[in-house]
């Protein structure tokens, strides 16, 4: 067997990688495949350079069979490079979401796309409804003022609610927003309303006491709290922009820990600051890393709480790491002993989209 070319991009980990092992999505530990891969007689690169015509990526990609990388950094590979990509097989996201690659271009170009499927679903679950439950409560200011040394229940209070009785609605009710639904059944709130042109059978509906809603717009203007978890494909690209967030009711809680490209960002930052928003949390940027001026790092409510924004981890929890790290090295068998992949880690298979999620065709 000729022996392949595996690039990997993944992000840079610095000291903590090294102190812990189980960091397994950095450059340092990468994901755990070197001793294997060599074993096997294949060639592994690591790098986390990935932007720009002389980064590590645009280099290697040129002879690479195999790409691997992640969407906490993702290594963007749009058409331009892979139509430079001469030896490409096979794209594989070690994690879940793989808008990083362009879908149309590897269907034109027989190239398979395939994620670590449900890897990470139930640590991203758990980050929304945290999220939730700090935008609805005002957690973070609360917190800040207590670091500051100061104590003045009134200014947190003024903007704190309970999560019980709230209308909330999800924006995909895949793998992570059904579980999300699932997770919030304690918390008595009054009805869970979903948008997703997949309908949930009746019997699992009925399970999250959730109803479906044709048009987003109907469904925001229903909520008090929305949650993204959709796929980022044509379809969703700013969906939620300066129209949508007029149909919003005022003073409602935004989440979204799907891609951050889905919410228009400026749009997003005015309407925190005008109070149609009264928060909004995700750790998903347009653009990652996110550049120190932001606007989403320090954007704030008229009351000056609302921001409930974190680096892109809430599916890179050690958890996840293990899972996502073990499910790429099935991914990479698999293709090495040319048996077949299981069906629900493929997005596109050879020639064409296998699932459903990114849009409908
Ligand atoms: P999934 O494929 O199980 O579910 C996605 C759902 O979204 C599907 O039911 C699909 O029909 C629906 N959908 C697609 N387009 C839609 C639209 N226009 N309107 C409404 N619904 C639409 O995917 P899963 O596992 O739930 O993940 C969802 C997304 O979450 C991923 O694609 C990824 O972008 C993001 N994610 C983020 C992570 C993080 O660390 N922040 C980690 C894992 C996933």
């Amino acid at each position: 067997m000729e022996p392949w070319q595996v690039l990997a991009i993944l992000y840079r980990g610095g000291e903590a990688a090294k102190q812990e092992p189980r960091l397994l999505g950095t450059v340092e530990n990468e994901l755990g495949l070197r001793p294997w891969l060599e074993s096997q007689g294949h060639e592994l690169i690591v790098s986390d350079s990935k932007e720009g015509p002389h980064s590590d990526l645009a280099k290697h990609i040129v002879d690479a069979e195999v790409v691997i990388t992640t969407p906490f950094h993702p290594g963007y590979l749009t058409r331009d490079l892979i139509d430079k990509a001469k030896n490409l097989k096979i794209c594989i996201t070690a994690g879940v979401g793989s808008d990083h690659v362009d879908l149309n271009a590897a269907v034109e170009r027989k190239i398979q796309v395939m994620e670590v499927t449900g890897s990470n679903v139930s640590s991203v679950a758990e980050h929304v409804v945290m999220s939730i439950l700090l935008l609805v409560r005002n957690f973070v200011p609360a917190h800040e003022m207590i670091e500051r040394g100061d104590w003045m229940v009134s200014q947190i209070a003024r903007n704190a609610f309970d999560l019980e009785g709230k209308v909330v609605g999800t924006i995909g009710a895949g793998r992570i927003g059904y579980r999300v639904l699932e997770r919030l059944m304690p918390f008595n709130t009054k009805e869970h309303v979903y948008h997703d042109y997949i309908a949930l059978s009746k019997d699992a509906e009925q399970a999250v006491r959730a109803r479906r809603v044709e048009d987003v717009k109907d469904l925001v203007s229903q909520c008090d709290v929305v949650t993204v978890n959709c796929p980022l494909h044509e379809g969703t690209r700013n969906l939620v922009n300066a129209d949508l967030l007029k149909h919003f009711k005022k003073g409602a809680w935004l989440v979204n820990t799907a891609r951050g490209a889905i919410c228009d960002k400026d749009a997003v930052a005015a309407a925190l600051k005008s109070g149609r928003l009264s928060g909004y949390a995700g750790d998903v940027w347009n653009v990652q890393p996110a550049p120190k001026d932001h606007v989403w790092r320090t954007m704030k409510n008229p009351l000056g709480g609302g921001n409930g924004m974190t680096p892109h981890y809430s599916g890179t929890t050690l958890d996840a790491q293990a899972r996502y790290a073990a499910g790429t090295r099935t991914i990479l068998e698999n293709y090495l002993n040319g048996k077949p992949q299981d069906l629900a880690n493929i997005i596109v298979g050879i020639g064409k989209y296998e699932t459903k999620a990114y849009g409908q065709r």
